[in-house]
């Protein structure tokens, strides 16, 4: 299926591949050319089954006809408006639909086009804020330590993943980072939330107490952080942070770029954890992957404290050529509907269990060391190879797609997100044949 004569459609040398080894795909690429529901297709009609919802992206499932067809009548009636000082229904349209689905008193939405740039948005808006309110002294911004909140200036310096901090210099400063929450010597093959860990949310006393809070503008956290790896929150954690913020005056930004829009069987996370921030950034699933899109969402009491001064003048120095595309609008209002219509964001809770059994069969599989599971997200952790980390993990991607599966390895993390759509025949298929896979491995 990877031999290159098959899939190479022309010099592959000039796409410098984000994220990616570049040399080792170029040698053998692994090329999707269409896609239905559940699975892509490959250039040799290869089916490969979506263990990822792309890049935890698709959750309703691809090339969904609502969503097709939003995209194609806009494109023929209204290509592009100005995002500045000009409007479009269906922005306004997406705006109000997103504050009836999002948790109470998340009244304003600001859009981007992808979590990164919803991360420096959130991350402005929370600085800004502090200063509209005549408290301008609140520089600082925490972020947390195997965090990711994208690849931009503001969201590497809060963000915690080394190799995506070290190459780029000082980064921001009035940075401060808690310690991330995976315990894998105390909370090995938790089912959902682990119960060891709440008590590392007073690290942020403590940050508080060597900072001082009139100098602390924001927290920042992914409620589960993904691409990390699926550090789920212990029972607690996120309740305690909530407490801390709400003591001293700190902004809560959840970054809910992967948990939003059903991934873990509610809307958001906020709604899963009981717990309300006062940003929320979303991306990914809003559009089903389709268009890249991005909404910040804020509490109202934050809207309004910009909404001061002249009217004629502009309340916030902010914003994309593309901040509410028609196109972009047009794929979030038909993925709105498909989730609608097939009840896809609460549709995790019904197949959590279910997921998360099957998941934790694998638990004596060889190089397991840990399997974790929130909603319709999970990881297998494997044990590094002696010297060459990230290398078993790797060849099990490798072995996956070879027979037809497609997975997301981070570290030596295995880490499954499927679309929302996805039935308990493929949940055995992922499972069975990551069995298959994980006897095979160095
Ligand atoms: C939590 C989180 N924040 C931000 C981002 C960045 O989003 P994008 O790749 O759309 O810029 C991601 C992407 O995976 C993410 O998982």
């Amino acid at each position: 299926m990877t031999n290159p004569s098959n899939v190479i459609p022309n010099d592959l040398h000039a796409f410098w591949m984000p994220f990616s080894a570049n040399r080792q795909f170029k040698k053998q690429p692994r090329m999707f050319v269409g896609a239905s529901d559940m699975h892509y297709t490959t250039s040799d009609g290869t089916q490969v089954l979506d263990a990822t919802a792309g890049l935890w992206c698709v959750n309703a499932g691809h090339c969904r006809p609502k969503i097709t067809e939003a995209i194609q009548k806009q494109a023929a009636e209204l290509d592009y408006a100005p995002a500045f000082q000009i409007g479009h229904p269906k922005a306004f349209e997406l705006a109000n639909r997103l504050v009836d689905l999002a948790p109470k008193g998340m009244d304003n939405v600001f859009f981007t086009n992808s979590g990164s740039e919803g991360v420096e948005t959130a991350l402005k808006i929370a600085l800004a804020y502090h200063r509209v309110k005549g408290e301008g002294a609140r520089f600082r911004l925490i972020g947390r330590e195997r965090g990711y909140h994208g690849v931009n200036f503001g969201g590497i310096s809060v963000g915690g993943i080394v190799p995506n901090r070290k190459m780029f210099g000082t980064l921001l400063t009035g940075v401060d980072h808690l310690a991330h929450t995976h315990l894998p010597e105390r909370n090995a093959f938790s089912r959902g939330e682990p119960e060891h860990g709440a008590e590392l949310a007073d690290e942020l006393q403590r940050i508080v107490g060597l900072h001082d809070a009139s100098t602390i503008a924001a927290l920042i956290v992914e409620p589960v952080a993904g691409s990390t790896g699926v550090l789920i929150p212990p029972r607690g954690y996120l309740q305690k942070l909530r407490k801390i913020c709400d003591q001293h005056g700190i902004l809560l930004i959840f970054d809910e770029v992967i948990t939003g829009y059903g991934r873990l069987g509610t809307p958001f996370a906020a709604d899963y954890f009981g717990v309300m921030p006062d940003i929320m950034i979303t991306a990914k699933g809003l559009t089903n992957g389709v268009i890249p899109m991005g909404a910040v969402f804020v509490k109202s009491e934050i809207y309004d404290a910009f909404m001061t001064g002249p009217e004629h003048l502009i309340e916030f120095m902010h914003g994309y050529t593309y901040s509410g595309n028609p196109m972009a609008a047009a794929a979030a209002l038909g993925t709105l509907e498909t989730y609608k219509e097939e009840g896809l964001l609460t549709r995790g809770a019904d197949l959590a269990h279910y997921w998360q059994e099957a998941l934790h069969s694998l638990k004596d599989a060889p190089h397991v060391i840990d399997v974790r599971n929130i909603g319709l997200v999970g990881a297998i952790e494997l044990s590094p190879i002696a010297g060459e980390p990230t290398k078993r993990a790797f060849c099990a991607f490798i072995k996956a797609f070879d027979s037809g599966l497609l997975i997301r390895t981070t570290g030596d993390i295995i880490a499954l997100s499927p679309p929302l759509i996805v039935e308990k025949h493929h949940i055995d298929q992922i499972v069975s044949s990551l069995a298959e896979i994980l006897k095979t491995l160095e």
